[in-house]
């Protein structure tokens, strides 16, 4: 098993124990594959968060999905929004006409998601929905349709199962709060 001691020490408490993950991924992947019977989605990963949950996620829907990734960068190294959104890495393939299902890590103040969501219409897909392992309501600051959650978590930083701060912790198998003292002073 791995346990990460040294990442673990960072941590104030871990809110999202792996077994959780596991579960709540499995029970996503059968909603999705119940409600798009018949359709051939493309399951949108964006970089570098969701990678983690991306990659359970896809082998729990049992459809003949397409896969794209793309990157935008709304963070750097600071643990607030910048509500600034830059694409990084941009789409593969054309998606005209396509069921995309965006995943992502986490929605924060929803600003990156609501710009994103504004790109890929203007790219003539037939629907759009968000898939998000890990939801935070009380910052949103832009309003956003979230079809699919796997959880709601508190107003707090956290990290793990793909999620970083300053591009560490991704390789945590949990998530958990990081300790303000990792960043304080550093913003
Ligand atoms: P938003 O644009 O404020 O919704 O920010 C969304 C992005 O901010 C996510 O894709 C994450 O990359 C990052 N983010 C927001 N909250 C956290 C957190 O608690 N831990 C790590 N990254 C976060
Ligand atoms: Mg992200």
């Amino acid at each position: 098993m791995n346990t990460n001691a040294a990442l673990y020490n960072d941590l104030t408490k871990v809110i999202v124990t792996r077994e959780e993950i596991a579960k709540a991924v499995r029970e996503m992947g059968q909603k999705i594959t119940r409600d798009y019977a018949g359709k051939e989605p493309v399951m949108l990963c964006i970089l570098k968060g969701a990678s983690v949950f991306f990659t359970d996620l896809i082998r729990e829907v049992d459809l003949p999905v397409t896969t794209e990734f793309m990157a935008i960068s709304s963070y750097g190294g600071s643990t607030k929004s910048s509500g600034i959104v830059r694409i990084i890495k941009d789409l593969d393939r054309d998606i005209s006409g396509k069921d995309v299902l965006i995943v992502e890590d986490i929605v924060d103040s929803g600003r990156t998601l609501a710009h994103l969501s504004e790109v890929l219409k203007t790219r003539r897909a037939n629907s759009i929905e968000i898939v998000t392992l890990l939801d935070k309501p009380a910052r949103r600051v832009v309003p956003l349709q979230v079809k699919y959650s796997c959880f709601d978590i508190p107003d707090a930083f956290v990290v793990g199962y793909g999620l970083d701060y300053d591009e560490k912790y991704r390789n945590l198998p949990d998530i958990g709060i990081l300790s303000p003292r990792i960043y304080e002073g550093k913003e």
